[in-house]
Protein backbone atom coordinates (compact mmCIF):
# COMPACT_ATOMS: atom_id res chain seq x y z
CA UNK A 1 0.00 0.00 0.00
CA UNK A 2 1.31 3.62 -0.82
CA UNK A 3 1.86 5.86 2.33
CA UNK A 4 0.78 9.12 2.34
CA UNK A 5 1.77 12.13 4.42
CA UNK A 6 0.34 15.72 4.93
CA UNK A 7 1.10 18.10 7.39
CA UNK A 8 -1.13 20.97 8.28
CA UNK A 9 0.67 24.55 10.04
CA UNK A 10 -0.29 24.94 13.98
CA UNK A 11 -1.87 28.11 13.13
CA UNK A 12 -5.65 27.05 15.25
CA UNK A 13 -8.96 27.09 14.18
CA UNK A 14 -9.74 25.86 10.81
CA UNK A 15 -11.99 27.28 8.26
CA UNK A 16 -14.31 26.34 5.41
CA UNK A 17 -11.63 26.55 3.14
CA UNK A 18 -9.17 24.16 5.40
CA UNK A 19 -12.29 21.43 4.87
CA UNK A 20 -13.01 21.41 1.99
CA UNK A 21 -9.57 21.88 0.04
CA UNK A 22 -7.95 19.44 2.48
CA UNK A 23 -9.52 17.63 4.95
CA UNK A 24 -12.30 15.82 3.23
CA UNK A 25 -9.37 14.51 1.10
CA UNK A 26 -7.38 13.25 3.89
CA UNK A 27 -10.50 11.64 5.25
CA UNK A 28 -11.32 9.80 1.93
CA UNK A 29 -7.51 9.44 1.97
CA UNK A 30 -7.51 7.33 5.24
CA UNK A 31 -9.56 4.76 4.21
CA UNK A 32 -7.32 3.44 0.98
CA UNK A 33 -3.54 4.00 1.64
CA UNK A 34 -1.09 4.30 4.93
CA UNK A 35 -2.13 8.06 5.87
CA UNK A 36 0.20 9.73 8.25
CA UNK A 37 -1.09 12.99 8.74
CA UNK A 38 0.45 15.70 11.46
CA UNK A 39 0.60 18.90 12.78
CA UNK A 40 3.48 20.63 12.29
CA UNK A 41 4.49 22.49 14.82
CA UNK A 42 8.17 23.02 14.38
CA UNK A 43 7.24 24.76 11.36
CA UNK A 44 5.11 27.05 13.33
CA UNK A 45 8.56 28.24 14.91
CA UNK A 46 9.52 30.38 12.62
CA UNK A 47 7.34 33.01 13.47
CA UNK A 48 7.94 32.63 17.12
CA UNK A 49 4.86 32.13 18.75
CA UNK A 50 4.37 32.45 22.32
CA UNK A 51 4.17 29.29 24.26
CA UNK A 52 0.34 29.39 25.45
CA UNK A 53 -0.47 30.25 21.53
CA UNK A 54 2.17 27.12 20.44
CA UNK A 55 0.40 24.79 22.82
CA UNK A 56 -3.60 26.07 21.81
CA UNK A 57 -2.87 26.22 18.50
CA UNK A 58 -1.84 22.52 18.30
CA UNK A 59 -4.25 21.56 20.58
CA UNK A 60 -7.63 23.17 18.54
CA UNK A 61 -5.91 21.54 15.27
CA UNK A 62 -5.66 18.15 16.80
CA UNK A 63 -9.41 18.85 18.04
CA UNK A 64 -10.69 19.70 14.74
CA UNK A 65 -8.82 17.33 12.63
CA UNK A 66 -10.67 14.95 14.49
CA UNK A 67 -13.80 16.97 14.79
CA UNK A 68 -13.63 16.87 11.02
CA UNK A 69 -13.58 13.07 10.85
CA UNK A 70 -10.18 11.88 10.48
CA UNK A 71 -9.57 8.65 12.38
CA UNK A 72 -7.11 7.63 14.70
CA UNK A 73 -7.56 3.98 14.25
CA UNK A 74 -7.24 3.98 10.52
CA UNK A 75 -4.79 7.55 9.82
CA UNK A 76 -1.75 8.00 12.08
CA UNK A 77 -2.37 11.53 13.60
CA UNK A 78 0.34 12.84 15.13
CA UNK A 79 2.20 16.08 16.23
CA UNK A 80 5.29 16.62 14.74
CA UNK A 81 7.53 17.71 17.29
CA UNK A 82 6.70 14.45 19.33
CA UNK A 83 8.90 12.89 16.55
CA UNK A 84 12.39 13.90 17.18
CA UNK A 85 13.54 11.78 14.52
CA UNK A 86 12.58 14.30 12.06
CA UNK A 87 14.69 16.88 13.53
CA UNK A 88 17.50 14.22 13.30
CA UNK A 89 16.74 13.35 9.74
CA UNK A 90 16.38 17.20 8.90
CA UNK A 91 19.94 18.08 10.02
CA UNK A 92 21.50 15.11 7.57
CA UNK A 93 19.66 16.41 4.33
CA UNK A 94 20.73 20.23 4.89
CA UNK A 95 23.60 18.93 4.57
CA UNK A 96 22.96 18.22 0.85
CA UNK A 97 20.71 21.46 0.88
CA UNK A 98 22.32 24.08 -1.09
CA UNK A 99 22.06 28.11 -0.16
CA UNK A 100 21.60 29.16 -3.70
CA UNK A 101 18.61 26.79 -4.06
CA UNK A 102 16.68 27.07 -0.81
CA UNK A 103 17.23 31.19 -1.51
CA UNK A 104 15.38 31.05 -4.71
CA UNK A 105 12.58 28.95 -2.78
CA UNK A 106 9.13 31.46 -4.01
CA UNK A 107 8.17 30.43 0.20
CA UNK A 108 11.19 32.04 1.33
CA UNK A 109 11.30 34.88 -1.15
CA UNK A 110 7.39 35.82 0.45
CA UNK A 111 8.72 35.46 3.91
CA UNK A 112 11.40 37.45 3.62
CA UNK A 113 8.84 40.18 2.08
CA UNK A 114 6.13 39.20 4.96
CA UNK A 115 8.47 39.24 8.20
CA UNK A 116 12.37 41.13 6.93
CA UNK A 117 12.17 41.19 11.07
CA UNK A 118 12.83 37.94 11.41
CA UNK A 119 14.38 35.98 8.79
CA UNK A 120 16.32 33.49 10.58
CA UNK A 121 17.84 30.04 9.08
CA UNK A 122 14.21 27.99 10.00
CA UNK A 123 12.75 30.10 7.43
CA UNK A 124 15.37 29.24 5.03
CA UNK A 125 15.31 25.51 5.32
CA UNK A 126 11.90 25.49 5.97
CA UNK A 127 11.18 23.18 2.67
CA UNK A 128 13.97 21.27 4.36
CA UNK A 129 12.13 20.26 7.36
CA UNK A 130 9.01 19.38 5.29
CA UNK A 131 11.20 16.88 2.47
CA UNK A 132 12.35 15.73 6.43
CA UNK A 133 8.43 15.61 7.18
CA UNK A 134 7.83 13.27 3.96
CA UNK A 135 10.89 11.18 3.83
CA UNK A 136 10.50 10.24 7.04
CA UNK A 137 8.07 7.52 6.02
CA UNK A 138 9.44 7.12 2.57
CA UNK A 139 5.83 7.97 1.18
CA UNK A 140 4.79 8.38 -2.23
CA UNK A 141 1.79 10.80 -2.12
CA UNK A 142 1.21 13.93 -0.54
CA UNK A 143 -2.22 15.96 -0.59
CA UNK A 144 -1.75 19.69 -0.65
CA UNK A 145 -2.38 22.23 -2.46
CA UNK A 146 -0.89 24.00 -5.77
CA UNK A 147 1.14 26.37 -3.36
CA UNK A 148 2.83 23.37 -1.95
CA UNK A 149 3.95 22.25 -5.57
CA UNK A 150 7.67 23.66 -5.45
CA UNK A 151 8.24 22.26 -1.77
CA UNK A 152 7.27 18.75 -3.40
CA UNK A 153 9.77 19.06 -6.02
CA UNK A 154 12.19 20.13 -3.69
CA UNK A 155 11.54 17.01 -1.40
CA UNK A 156 12.12 14.77 -4.31
CA UNK A 157 15.31 16.97 -5.13
CA UNK A 158 16.78 16.37 -1.46
CA UNK A 159 15.67 12.66 -1.60
CA UNK A 160 17.52 12.26 -5.06
CA UNK A 161 19.98 13.43 -3.86
CA UNK A 162 20.59 11.74 -0.91
CA UNK A 163 20.59 8.56 -2.96
CA UNK A 164 23.13 9.58 -5.62
CA UNK A 165 25.02 10.51 -2.79
CA UNK A 166 25.34 7.07 -1.25
CA UNK A 167 24.43 5.48 -4.38
CA UNK A 168 21.64 4.02 -3.03
CA UNK A 169 18.12 3.72 -4.18
CA UNK A 170 16.08 4.77 -0.94
CA UNK A 171 14.04 7.48 -0.60
CA UNK A 172 11.05 7.21 -3.54
CA UNK A 173 9.91 10.21 -5.03
CA UNK A 174 7.27 11.98 -3.37
CA UNK A 175 4.17 14.03 -5.16
CA UNK A 176 1.62 16.00 -4.80
CA UNK A 177 -1.62 14.93 -4.73
CA UNK A 178 -5.68 15.25 -5.13
CA UNK A 179 -8.74 12.76 -5.02
CA UNK A 180 -10.57 14.97 -7.36
CA UNK A 181 -9.12 16.41 -10.82
CA UNK A 182 -10.59 19.85 -10.56
CA UNK A 183 -9.81 21.15 -7.14
CA UNK A 184 -11.98 22.96 -5.04
CA UNK A 185 -11.22 26.10 -4.29
CA UNK A 186 -12.62 27.50 -1.34
CA UNK A 187 -13.44 31.74 -1.93
CA UNK A 188 -13.77 33.99 0.90
CA UNK A 189 -16.53 36.66 2.01
CA UNK A 190 -14.47 39.59 1.23
CA UNK A 191 -15.37 39.45 -2.49
CA UNK A 192 -11.43 38.76 -3.20
CA UNK A 193 -9.87 36.18 -3.42
CA UNK A 194 -9.28 32.35 -1.42
CA UNK A 195 -10.66 31.92 2.31
CA UNK A 196 -7.91 32.84 4.47
CA UNK A 197 -7.72 33.33 7.90
CA UNK A 198 -4.73 36.22 7.35
CA UNK A 199 -7.23 38.18 5.14
CA UNK A 200 -9.08 39.73 7.57
CA UNK A 201 -11.87 38.73 10.55
CA UNK A 202 -14.76 38.30 8.23
CA UNK A 203 -13.76 36.58 5.60
CA UNK A 204 -13.31 32.82 6.20
CA UNK A 205 -16.07 30.81 7.80
CA UNK A 206 -14.20 28.68 10.66
CA UNK A 207 -15.81 25.17 11.88
CA UNK A 208 -15.98 26.12 15.11
CA UNK A 209 -18.32 29.45 14.38
CA UNK A 210 -21.54 29.83 16.01
CA UNK A 211 -24.74 29.85 13.94
CA UNK A 212 -25.25 33.80 14.88
CA UNK A 213 -21.55 34.14 14.05
CA UNK A 214 -21.45 32.52 10.41
CA UNK A 215 -24.94 34.28 9.80
CA UNK A 216 -23.41 37.35 10.49
CA UNK A 217 -20.33 37.26 8.74
CA UNK A 218 -22.33 35.93 5.76
CA UNK A 219 -24.85 38.52 5.80
CA UNK A 220 -21.64 41.22 5.63
CA UNK A 221 -20.01 39.92 2.49
CA UNK A 222 -19.50 41.96 -0.18
CA UNK A 223 -22.82 41.98 -3.07
CA UNK A 224 -22.66 44.46 -5.83
CA UNK A 225 -26.58 46.44 -6.63
CA UNK A 226 -27.47 43.25 -8.54
CA UNK A 227 -27.77 42.05 -12.23
CA UNK A 228 -29.28 44.42 -14.76
CA UNK A 229 -29.69 42.33 -17.63
CA UNK A 230 -30.49 39.10 -18.43
CA UNK A 231 -27.96 36.22 -18.31
CA UNK A 232 -25.32 38.57 -17.41
CA UNK A 233 -21.77 37.18 -16.30
CA UNK A 234 -21.14 37.52 -12.52
CA UNK A 235 -18.77 39.71 -11.10
CA UNK A 236 -16.44 37.94 -9.04
CA UNK A 237 -17.90 38.83 -5.50
CA UNK A 238 -20.58 37.32 -6.45
CA UNK A 239 -19.34 34.77 -8.19
CA UNK A 240 -17.82 33.34 -4.78
CA UNK A 241 -20.72 33.26 -2.94
CA UNK A 242 -21.79 31.04 -6.02
CA UNK A 243 -19.10 29.16 -5.21
CA UNK A 244 -19.53 28.87 -1.88
CA UNK A 245 -23.48 27.53 -2.57
CA UNK A 246 -21.99 24.74 -4.81
CA UNK A 247 -20.06 23.44 -1.95
CA UNK A 248 -22.45 23.46 0.70
CA UNK A 249 -26.20 23.62 -0.79
CA UNK A 250 -27.88 21.72 -3.07
CA UNK A 251 -28.16 21.59 -6.53
CA UNK A 252 -31.81 22.21 -6.45
CA UNK A 253 -31.23 25.92 -4.22
CA UNK A 254 -27.97 26.53 -6.48
CA UNK A 255 -30.06 26.01 -9.74
CA UNK A 256 -33.01 28.20 -8.00
CA UNK A 257 -30.81 31.13 -7.27
CA UNK A 258 -28.91 30.74 -10.55
CA UNK A 259 -32.30 31.16 -12.48
CA UNK A 260 -33.19 34.47 -10.04
CA UNK A 261 -30.10 35.71 -11.10
CA UNK A 262 -30.31 35.21 -14.92
CA UNK A 263 -33.43 37.30 -15.16
CA UNK A 264 -32.41 39.67 -12.55
CA UNK A 265 -34.87 38.92 -9.93
CA UNK A 266 -31.97 37.73 -7.39
CA UNK A 267 -32.65 39.15 -4.04
CA UNK A 268 -29.06 39.28 -2.55
CA UNK A 269 -30.54 39.29 1.18
CA UNK A 270 -32.55 36.18 0.69
CA UNK A 271 -29.63 34.50 -1.68
CA UNK A 272 -27.11 35.16 1.91
CA UNK A 273 -29.74 33.88 4.38
CA UNK A 274 -30.04 30.70 2.46
CA UNK A 275 -26.55 30.33 1.92
CA UNK A 276 -26.19 30.91 5.96
CA UNK A 277 -28.57 28.41 6.94
CA UNK A 278 -26.57 25.96 4.36
CA UNK A 279 -23.48 27.00 6.01
CA UNK A 280 -24.90 26.18 9.43
CA UNK A 281 -25.98 22.75 8.09
CA UNK A 282 -22.75 21.66 6.79
CA UNK A 283 -20.92 22.82 10.06
CA UNK A 284 -23.43 22.59 12.85
CA UNK A 285 -22.45 18.21 13.10
CA UNK A 286 -18.49 19.33 13.14
CA UNK A 287 -18.81 22.17 15.52
CA UNK A 288 -20.95 19.74 17.79
CA UNK A 289 -17.99 17.59 17.67
CA UNK A 290 -15.03 20.15 18.13
CA UNK A 291 -17.42 21.12 21.45
CA UNK A 292 -17.21 17.80 22.52
CA UNK A 293 -13.56 16.33 22.09
CA UNK A 294 -12.45 19.61 22.85
CA UNK A 295 -13.39 18.66 26.64
CA UNK A 296 -12.16 15.39 26.35
CA UNK A 297 -8.63 15.38 27.82
CA UNK A 298 -8.21 11.76 28.07
CA UNK A 299 -9.09 10.78 24.88
CA UNK A 300 -6.74 14.30 23.30
CA UNK A 301 -4.13 12.67 25.27
CA UNK A 302 -4.73 8.95 24.27
CA UNK A 303 -4.82 9.96 20.44
CA UNK A 304 -1.59 11.79 20.71
CA UNK A 305 0.38 8.83 22.55
CA UNK A 306 -1.00 6.65 19.80
CA UNK A 307 -0.21 8.29 16.87
CA UNK A 308 3.42 9.53 18.66
CA UNK A 309 4.32 5.67 18.98
CA UNK A 310 2.95 4.67 15.28
CA UNK A 311 4.41 7.75 13.97
CA UNK A 312 8.33 7.11 16.20
CA UNK A 313 8.22 3.24 14.83
CA UNK A 314 7.81 4.24 10.96
CA UNK A 315 10.65 7.25 11.45
CA UNK A 316 13.14 4.99 14.03
CA UNK A 317 12.83 2.55 11.39
CA UNK A 318 13.79 4.72 8.39
CA UNK A 319 16.71 6.58 10.78
CA UNK A 320 17.90 3.17 11.46
CA UNK A 321 18.85 2.47 7.80
CA UNK A 322 19.95 6.16 6.77
CA UNK A 323 22.22 6.18 9.86
CA UNK A 324 23.75 3.30 8.44
CA UNK A 325 23.69 4.21 4.62
CA UNK A 326 25.24 7.15 5.97
CA UNK A 327 28.04 5.24 7.93
CA UNK A 328 27.28 5.98 11.69
CA UNK A 329 28.53 3.10 13.25
CA UNK A 330 28.76 2.00 16.73
CA UNK A 331 32.72 1.66 17.68
N1 LIG B 1 4.22 23.54 4.22
C1 LIG B 1 2.90 23.00 4.40
C2 LIG B 1 1.88 24.14 4.36
O1 LIG B 1 2.23 25.26 4.60
C3 LIG B 1 2.77 22.28 5.73
C4 LIG B 1 3.68 21.08 5.76
C5 LIG B 1 4.80 20.93 6.53
C6 LIG B 1 3.54 19.90 4.99
N2 LIG B 1 5.35 19.72 6.29
C7 LIG B 1 4.61 19.06 5.37
C8 LIG B 1 2.59 19.47 4.04
C9 LIG B 1 4.77 17.80 4.80
C10 LIG B 1 2.78 18.22 3.48
C11 LIG B 1 3.84 17.38 3.85
O2 LIG B 1 0.72 23.89 4.10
Amino acid sequence: METVVSGIRSTGKLHLGNYYGAIQNFVKMQHEYNCFFFIADLHSLTTHPTPTDLHSNVRQVLVEYLAAGIDPEKATIYIQSEVPEVSELYLYLNMNAYLGELERSTSFKDKIRAQPENVNAGLLTYPVLMAADILMHRATKVPVGKDQEQHLEMARTFGNRFNRLYKQDYFPEPYAFNFSENLVKIPGLDGKGKMGKSEGEGNAVFLSDSPETIRKKVMRAVTDSGPTAENQPKPTEIQNLFDLMKVVSSEDTLTYFEELYNKCQIRYGDFKKQLAEDIIVATTPIRERIEDIAKNEAYLRQVNRFGAVKARESAQKTLKEVREIIGFKRI
